[in-house]
């Protein structure tokens, strides 16, 4: 195959990232990652606000791409292509994104690719791991939460997903509900160790049904109940605390361990050579969701993978992956590619209900 470099960029959300990702045979070399997070510019108001987003990314990106070429030890001359997220995500960010790429290929003559964020999480195995077709992939983080058979870099089965808030809302809002720290995943991760699960049953929504939807938003309304019931002049004890921790995160792992036996149970019936069942997303940081699958997948005979931390949550190499993968294929866009706020992998599943703190749950 032709060595390709590609430059990815991402800005769907709020993280500035930019990326310089080669790639000839095997798994592809990362020679530059740069992710330029916002938390700090959206902790005032409990959630990312899209306009303050759509500056921050405009303002950022220049500098994010000059750094990622910079520390590839490229100019933007070597690429052969820029691969940039055209959605789904909060539409102000996504299109700083696609004008700044169109702007950079028109100057440098480079031809252009759209990619879909969620493609980019879901192919990111075969850029770490160089993973065959078909595998199954748990994309879980505070945004996203859905089961998807990824048959080729183009086609995508989604089995099911939750039908309220992602798991990482539901981490978020518990912590917030607790006073622990936002990100809320670590936090209350960290204060569920010293905690017993067994104290609070809190509920695990959707069991009863053989399809692979999850919900989540009911578990913050039981949360809150019992945490009223145990607080004394508005304030928590630390071990009430550890132990409300550690109910919710046991629900949550149930139900995605009950639903992902049932996705296994559909992924393995297409009898793939090298089963793989892959993570990504940052609640698959959680070492107790993660210690959970990697027994289910133990127990079923398959491969778990979960790539490092850093190609789980948002960044940009996972888009010039993916930008290398549609360039092999021969897919370019031109000048008419458009910010899509919405952009489900599955046009033929049902859409997803609701709407995360992050944007469109595509
Ligand atoms: O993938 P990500 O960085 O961003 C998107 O949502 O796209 O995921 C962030 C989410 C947050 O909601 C955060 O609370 C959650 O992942 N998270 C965790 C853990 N680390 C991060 N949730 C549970 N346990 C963790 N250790
Ligand atoms: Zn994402």
């Amino acid at each position: 195959m032709p060595p390709l470099t590609l430059l990815g960029i991402e800005s769907s959300c709020d993280d500035t990232a930019a990326a310089v990702v080669r790639h000839e045979t095997g798994t592809a070399d990362i020679l530059s990652s740069v992710v330029a997070g916002q938390t700090a510019l959206h902790a005032d108001f409990g959630g990312v606000v899209p306009e303050i987003a759509a500056r921050a990314h405009a303002e950022k990106l220049d500098h994010t791409i000059e750094q990622a070429l910079d520390i590839a030890g490229i100019t933007l001359a070597d690429c052969d292509a820029v691969a940039v997220t055209a959605g789904p995500g909060l539409v102000g960010g996504v299109l700083s994104g696609v004008m700044c790429a169109k702007g950079l290929c028109a100057g440098a003559n480079l031809p252009l690719i759209g990619v879909n964020h969620l493609a980019g999480h879901a192919l990111t195995p075969r850029l770490t791991d160089g993973v065959a077709f078909p595998y199954l992939m748990l994309l879980v983080s505070g945004g996203h939460c859905q089961f998807l058979l990824v048959h080729s870099a183009t086609r995508f089965t989604r089995l099911g997903g939750t039908i309220d808030d992602a798991p990482g809302e539901a981490f978020d809002k518990t912590a917030k509900l607790l006073g622990l720290a936002q990100p809320g995943g670590p936090a209350v991760q960290q204060a569920a160790e010293l905690g017993n699960p067994a104290r609070f049953v809190f509920p695990r929504p959707l069991l009863d049904r053989a399809d692979m939807d999850m919900s989540f938003s009911g578990l913050k309304t039981a949360l809150l109940r019992e945490r009223d019931k145990v607080m004394v002049d508005g304030a928590l004890h630390r071990q009430d605390r550890a132990d409300l921790c550690a109910g919710f995160q046991a629900a949550v792992r149930d139900v995605l361990i009950a639903k992902s036996r049932r996705a296994i149970d559909a992924y393995m019936a297409l009898a793939p050579e090298q089963p793989v069942f892959a993570v990504a997303g940052g609640v698959a940081a959680n070492s107790a969701i993660r210690a959970g699958l990697q027994t289910l997948c133990a127990d079923m005979g398959l491969r778990f993978l979960a790539p490092p931390l850093a190609l789980c949550t948002d960044n940009a190499a996972m888009i010039a992956w993916a930008g290398i993968e549609r360039y092999r294929l021969g897919l370019f866009d031109d000048m008419t590619l458009a910010a899509r706020p919405r952009w489900p992998l599955d046009t033929t599943a049902r859409p997803m209900l609701g709407s995360g703190k992050k944007g469109a749950k595509a």
